[in-house]
């Protein structure tokens, strides 16, 4: 059987844009933000996206254009090495962890768009207008949050199915315009309301000395969250690069897929923050966490005439850009058991289904889980996997690598393309070793200089462990 590809080069960006724009954007972006002081993460976490992020995804871009296969089986094939393909292995546990509370966040975002759907018309609005926080509390963690996340995983499953051209792309086509277009409208709105301006001052003042102060308890979590929202680390984008054809600038790509989707991150932010503020809320003092999204605009739309209409609206739209993730995620173990093991897209999209609808039940029942994995763990397996994934392009492909800048890319891209391929096989790697061993806690336990000192011992020895494959960085 021949192997599926995009239909079109839009279909592909729409695709790829929609796996990064989602939750990351508009439910964690603003939570995650808030956690860590506002404005000044927001600085370091844009020069992440650029300096890390975009570079990452065009590592990924390149290792599934040249394989044309899922991860695990691009990396068996590119390096003629077993160990590599349980590397790539990675990313089925990184995709069966994203997607286990990824589909619990989904559910609650379904959960909001039915209620609002069902009390457009009705006198007292939407059941969470009342009491936005206790509401949340009482909704996000049980068996109806474990019911709606198995909806919410079905829908996934159901776009999955029907295949790369008529199921992701043809999705994926329909929903981003609509996205764009509701954010766009609700920001506007958010800056009618009273007390906005407090809002876009603590999501947009810049000012250096708390960067400088924060930068260090900064920098893993604007690392977690950068790699989160543009999907790289976990296989996503070597899967769906690994349906393109030849013609395409994977530098021009990746670069507008990091644009569009910082674009709509920033549009997020707009709407949330005026609204937190203009409602009383402190995003940074409150402590709600993962709630701050629904507890504060559900508290917005409530002082609205046709509130519930605009909850709906909102709901639906936030549903559509997480299905355009989730679908993304479920496409890597997917592509694996279609390509590796034969089976149709029918029984893995299944099995998978089976296998994840277990898990994330856990997640939605279990608020310590939850908070572990959407917290700390995923976190931890993105900065892992990007790593793995670029020294393998610095030091398995190589100068191979570069291959991939002929075909479609202009005079620009092919200047930095070497460039490119030293920062993904040495540089960021390193860095993103840094801060991992950051993430554990070990700067705080023995200070700045020794983690750097371990970071370069790891990374020394990693680079000496890879030196026998036929690298020429
Ligand atoms: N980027 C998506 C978001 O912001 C989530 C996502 C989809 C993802 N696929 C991924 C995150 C792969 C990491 C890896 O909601």
């Amino acid at each position: 059987m021949t192997r599926e590809t995009w239909a079109t080069r839009i279909g592909f960006i729409l695709a790829a844009v929609g796996s990064a724009v989602g939750l990351g954007n508009i439910w964690r972006f603003p939570w995650v933000t808030a956690e860590n002081g506002g404005s000044a993460f927001l600085v370091v976490y844009l020069f992440i996206v650029l300096a890390i992020g975009v570079p990452g995804l065009l590592g990924e871009f390149v290792i599934g254009r040249r394989a044309k296969r899922n991860p695990v089986g691009a990396l068996e094939s590119l390096s003629g090495s077993r160990a590599w393909g349980y590397v790539g292995g990675l990313s089925v546990v990184t995709a069966v962890a994203l997607l286990s509370f990824y589909s619990v966040v989904g559910g609650w975002i379904l959960r909001y768009f039915v209620e609002s759907v069902a009390a457009v018309g009705t006198a007292g609005g939407a059941p969470f207008f009342a009491d936005p926080g206790p509401y949340f509390d009482g909704a996000a963690f049980g068996a109806q949050a474990v019911a709606y996340h198995l909806l919410f995983l079905a829908l996934t499953a159901g776009i999955v199915v029907a295949g790369v051209r008529r199921g992701i792309e043809l999705g994926t086509k329909a929903m981003m315009p609509a996205i764009v277009v509701l954010l766009v409208a609700l920001a506007v709105w958010a800056a009618t309301r009273p007390n906005a301006a407090a809002g876009y001052a603590f999501y947009l003042r810049f000012d250096l000395a708390t960067v400088r102060e924060n930068f260090f308890s900064i920098l893993g979590p604007a690392a977690g969250q950068a790699l989160f929202t543009l999907s790289v680390g976990a296989g996503t984008m070597i899967t769906y690069a690994s349906y393109l054809g030849e013609d395409q600038s994977l530098p021009m790509d990746a670069t507008t897929i990091a644009v569009l989707n910082t674009f709509v991150g920033v549009l997020a932010g707009l709407v949330v923050f005026p609204l937190l503020f203009a409602q009383g809320i402190d995003p940074a003092s409150t402590g709600t966490g993962e709630g701050a999204l629904f507890v504060g605009l559900a508290g917005a739309f409530a002082q609205l005439p046709a509130g519930s209409l605009i909850a709906a609206a909102f709901f639906g739209v936030v549903t559509l850009a997480a299905l355009s993730s989730s679908i993304s995620m479920l496409e890597i173990p997917v592509a694996v058991l279609v390509d590796e093991y034969d089976l149709t897209r029918r029984r893995a999209t299944a099995a998978l289904f089976g296998l994840i609808a277990v898990t994330g039940a856990v997640n939605g029942l279990a608020p310590a889980v939850f908070g572990f994995v959407a917290g700390t763990l995923v976190d931890l397996l993105l900065t892992a996997g990007l790593a793995a994934f670029l020294l393998f392009v610095g030091w398995v492909l190589g100068r191979d690598a570069l291959a991939e800048f002929e075909t479609g890319a202009g005079p620009l891209a092919r200047r930095f393309a070497t460039p490119w391929l030293f920062a993904a096989g040495v540089a960021i790697p390193l860095f993103l070793v840094f801060t991992l061993l950051t993430g554990f806690g070990l700067r705080a336990a023995v200070g700045f200089w020794p983690t750097v000192a371990l970071a370069v011992v790891v990374g020394v020895a990693t680079f000496a462990g890879l030196r026998g494959q036929k690298s020429v960085v």
